[in-house]
């Protein structure tokens, strides 16, 4: 027993915390095989998902994480049978129901990357109200990437920019990555410094495509329930350990 606790703590020791990555981002994969592994309906892998996006959202505040972005619901997801994404929509909304209650303890800010509008419009309102609330908090950014895909973010970011070439008020020109960056849902927001995807799958999955060109990727087979503090401090010593050269020497 007295091993176990001290081999469990020894990741923990290893991370330097005065100098944590700024923007932890998260794809939450591997709910579904969980539930399988136990016999549950892939439905009990989204909750278990769930509430351990709370334990570790709620990890990363305490440790002094600036942003933490999480993969909910891509754009690809709504092909999955309706009884699921109903559930996933569900489980959304008792969280975030949850979390407005919660905010003004812990001056915690929301944000949602990705297109709300085809939502069920009472988690589209719910989403609206927690952006708002958010402004007045500088406590930790959650940002939830809801019916999110890297490929249709950078599309609406070049629509937009066309639309205001042809309005006159930019010229193509004169874009700079910064600019572009601007029209992006992640507008003002750092770029991730470390990218974690559990459940043994070495892929990004349209997942934050424009933000990651110099994100550290980490791997890890641990499904997402399962994906504890202690599989946190692992990432995290690992991303340590990393020399980042931003295409440098
Ligand atoms: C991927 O696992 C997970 C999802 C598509 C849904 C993630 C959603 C949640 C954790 C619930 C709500 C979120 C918040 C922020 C409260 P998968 O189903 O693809 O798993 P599999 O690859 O094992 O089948």
């Amino acid at each position: 027993m007295a091993l176990l606790k001290s081999s469990k703590d020894s990741w923990e020791a290893q991370v330097d915390f005065d100098h944590l990555p700024r923007h932890v981002a998260i794809i939450m994969d591997g709910n579904g095989r969980w539930a399988k592994r136990r016999g549950l309906p892939r439905t009990a892998g989204h909750a278990a998902g769930a509430e351990n996006f709370r334990t570790i959202a709620t990890y990363c505040q305490k440790i002094g994480l600036e942003y933490l972005t999480v993969y909910a619901f891509s754009t690809e997801n709504w092909k999955r049978p309706l009884e699921e994404v109903s559930a996933i929509m569900g489980l959304l909304k008792k969280y975030l129901l949850e979390s407005i209650e919660k905010m003004e303890r812990d001056k915690v800010k929301m944000h949602f990357f990705g297109d709300l509008t085809p939502l069920p419009q009472e988690l589209r309102e719910m989403c609206e109200r927690t952006e708002e609330i958010s402004k007045r908090y500088d406590g930790i950014q959650l940002n939830v990437c809801l019916n999110y895909g890297g490929r249709d973010e950078i599309v609406r970011a070049a629509r937009a920019f066309a639309a205001d070439c042809a309005a006159g008020t930019r010229k193509p020109e004169a874009l700079t990555e910064a600019d572009f960056s601007a029209y992006l849902y992640s507008a003002g927001v750092p770029d991730p410094d470390l990218v974690i995807r559990p459940s043994g799958e070495i892929r990004i999955s349209n997942f934050l495509l424009w933000q990651s060109a110099y994100a550290e990727l980490y791997y890890t087979d641990v499904l997402w329930p399962d994906f504890s503090k202690e599989e946190l401090h692992k990432a995290l010593v690992a991303y340590q350990g990393r020399s980042r050269r931003y295409g440098g020497v």
